[in-house]
């Protein structure tokens, strides 16, 4: 009876055919770093030879230990009632020197187990082929910076869609690339670490672009006809915003957007094809006022950018936050960094663990209209959005409970807007290594004991709670567990 007067109130709903997933990593989650004859990667080779440069010098050794207990992932799925999964694919467990000359049956035979395990039961996978885990071979050649690594990469994705094509129909070519060419070509930050400010991330960016399409366009030719699936790529699109509403600061925001995403997603998203043009005119004058015969960025040639343009069924966006923009204050100690200006907070807006992730108003929705209204309505799928609590926050994580749902909200506002949004991952399906965070920050629905040999994996609150949103296709925000028993539903 009491009911009555609230059902009257329109619920929004979730369209049935909507994807909701969880997404993890090969080097967060998988371990097994040297199993069979795996080769190493650009993080093994960091994390073995600069140990300090993690918080509590830890690494992905062994991790939460997916290689021998990938099937307790797959029931944890069934017990979220996922759609999908979205994972990704470790380059040198599969060609152990980066190159196709030499295949590893024991990396097939893994990916092959997990893929079959999701598809048994109704669970659509959604592959990442890099999540910045380079085969270190292929970084002693130069990595991302070499013009050969293009070829290189497509040769992989190749053999990636040969063998596991018949069942995987969502494909992603590259995690975050400002992560990987920025962070680890430029500033010296992520794995290779290389040093090379204001010219690596460029480089970097241009082959990344050319390497996407390259997979792109032999997949679409090659195998879609017969396999039928979807090529996307995923990029960070944090929303970005002016600090004040002057000018100057309009401007830096743009440059930003530019700078972080706008490099990777104009050359494929855009009408006009190649970089954005701010940011290249911002670079070229800047070189040419520092000495050099030329811009530090290079040039897409128009058969380049024409290959490029269009080359995505779908833009992954990875979304956690928003940052705001001054043109004053600048890192001083990036005096080459062409667009990095300092990233503001408000005060109000809740912390989590990471010193970059606050929960701001209306973030998700606020980058999806913008790429919505930038590219012409693309297909979207968002491939990452989650919350970090502390190693020992515990099992009732309200926080990140408040998050999931502000972030759904925004996700239904978008899709009454007309975002094509067609689907939803949640980072991450279990507590994993948080890059240079390791251990200490944690952005699991499920938490993992990482001092118990079996890694055992026990769901959070949050896990319930996200449990029934995708039951329910409605986000109940009243809704609270009855018990923090996880079983599997019917049909699951
Ligand atoms: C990355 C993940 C990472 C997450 C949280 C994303 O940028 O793709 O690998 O764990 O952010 O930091």
């Amino acid at each position: 009876m009491g009911c009555s007067a609230l059902s009257t109130k329109q619920e929004r709903r979730f369209p049935d055919d909507f994807l909701f997933g969880t997404a993890t990593a090969a080097y967060q989650i998988e371990g097994g770093w040297n199993a069979d004859d795996k080769g190493e990667s650009i993080w093994d080779h960091l994390t073995h030879n600069n140990p300090t440069v993690i918080k509590d010098l830890s690494n992905g050794d062994i991790t939460a230990d997916t290689y021998n207990n990938y099937k307790r992932d797959v029931e944890m799925m069934r017990e979220l009632g996922l759609d999908a999964y979205r994972f990704s694919l470790s380059w040198s467990r599969i060609l152990p020197n980066g190159l196709t000359n030499k295949v590893s049956e024991a990396g097939f035979a893994f990916y092959n187990n997990y893929i079959d395990e999701m598809v048994k039961y109704g669970i659509t996978p959604m592959v990442t082929l890099y999540h910045w885990d380079l085969p270190q071979k292929l970084q002693d050649l130069g990595g991302l910076a070499n013009p050969l690594f293009p070829e290189w990469y497509e040769d992989y994705a190749r053999v990636v869609f040969e063998q596991f094509g018949d069942r995987v129909k969502h494909w992603i070519t590259f995690n975050e690339p400002r992560e990987i060419c920025y962070e680890g070509y430029d500033a010296g930050r992520n794995a290779p670490q290389v040093n090379a400010t204001g010219i690596g991330s460029y480089l970097c960016a241009k082959n990344l672009v050319m390497a996407h399409a390259r997979a792109y366009h032999a997949y679409k030719n090659d195998f879609a006809p017969s396999q039928g699936g979807v090529c996307g790529i995923t990029i960070c699109v944090n929303w970005v915003a002016p600090l004040t509403d002057s000018e100057e600061d309009r401007f830096e925001a743009e440059l930003s957007r530019q700078g972080q995403w706008g490099l990777y997603a104009e050359p494929i998203f855009s009408e006009e094809g190649g970089f954005p043009k701010e940011l290249s005119e911002r670079v070229a004058q800047r070189s040419i006022e520092q000495g050099y015969p030329r811009s530090r960025m290079p040039e897409f040639t128009d058969e380049e950018k024409a290959f490029v343009k269009g080359a995505a069924d779908f833009f992954g966006v990875n979304h956690y936050t928003t940052f705001l923009i001054s043109a004053t204050e600048k890192f001083s100690e990036h005096a080459f960094s062409d667009f990095e200006t300092e990233n503001h907070y408000l005060d109000e807006w809740p912390k989590s663990a990471s010193d970059w992730l606050n929960l701001a108003p209306n973030s998700v929705l606020n980058a999806l209209t913008h790429l919505k209204e930038k590219y012409n309505n693309p297909v979207i799928y968002i491939t990452e959005n989650g919350w970090s609590t502390r190693h020992d926050a515990g099992l009732i994580d309200d926080d990140r409970i408040r998050y999931y749902r502000a972030a759904l909200e925004n996700v239904l506002d978008a899709l009454d807007a007309g975002v094509n949004l067609k689907g939803y991952m949640a980072w991450s399906l279990m507590d994993n290594f948080e890059w240079f965070a390791g251990y200490t920050e944690r952005f699991g629905l499920y938490e993992v004991d990482f001092e118990d040999p079996a890694r055992t994996r026990t769901p959070k609150k949050s896990a319930f709670v996200y449990k029934q949103i995708i039951k329910k296709r409605v986000i109940d925000h009243e809704y609270e567990p009855s018990s923090m028993t996880m079983t599997i539903d019917e049909g699951h």
